[in-house]
């Protein structure tokens, strides 16, 4: 099974952007750690990054019926965007919303998430390993979905 991995706003600027709240590790970092617990899991890792929303939307509907799963850094969008909310969806895809931050320590407008009620999971302020716990978190319900 193949995951798709989706990275939003500003999150290529990983490691060098407000490194006391995101960490020094880059974005190139995620995506191996991504790779490196999909191979554990055999699943294939699919890993993006966009500044553009319509092009995240694209994703999304592409992706329909071909991954089992999407985890998601929806980054600032998390906090505007009803459009990715509804891309989810239209997408029925299971979704695994990741914030490197802890959202909830910082501006009362990040505590507001459109995506959190259509996501299957929600995991923030673990750093990037919060990405690999979302991989384990599909693997784990793909192993119980072949039982
Ligand atoms: C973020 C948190 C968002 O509030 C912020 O806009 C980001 C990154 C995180 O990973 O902690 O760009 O999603």
């Amino acid at each position: 099974a193949t995951l798709l991995v989706l990275n939003g706003p500003n999150l290529n600027m990983l490691g060098t952007r407000q490194p006391e709240l995101y960490g020094h590790e880059t974005l190139a970092d995620v995506e191996s750690i991504c790779l490196r617990r999909g191979e554990v899991h055999d699943l294939a890792i699919d890993f993006r990054q966009t500044n553009h929303e319509g092009e995240l939307i694209g994703w999304l509907h592409q992706a329909r019926g071909k991954v089992a799963g999407v985890v998601l850094n929806p980054a600032a969008w998390t906090h505007t965007s009803v459009a990715i909310r509804d891309a989810i969806l239209a997408s029925e895809l299971p979704v695994i919303e990741v914030h490197i931050s802890n959202v909830h320590q910082r501006e009362a407008f990040r505590h507001r998430s459109y995506i959190s009620d259509v996501a299957v999971g929600v995991i923030c302020g673990l750093g990037t390993h919060g990405y690999a716990l979302a991989i384990d978190g599909f693997a784990h319900r793909l192993e119980g979905a072949s039982r």
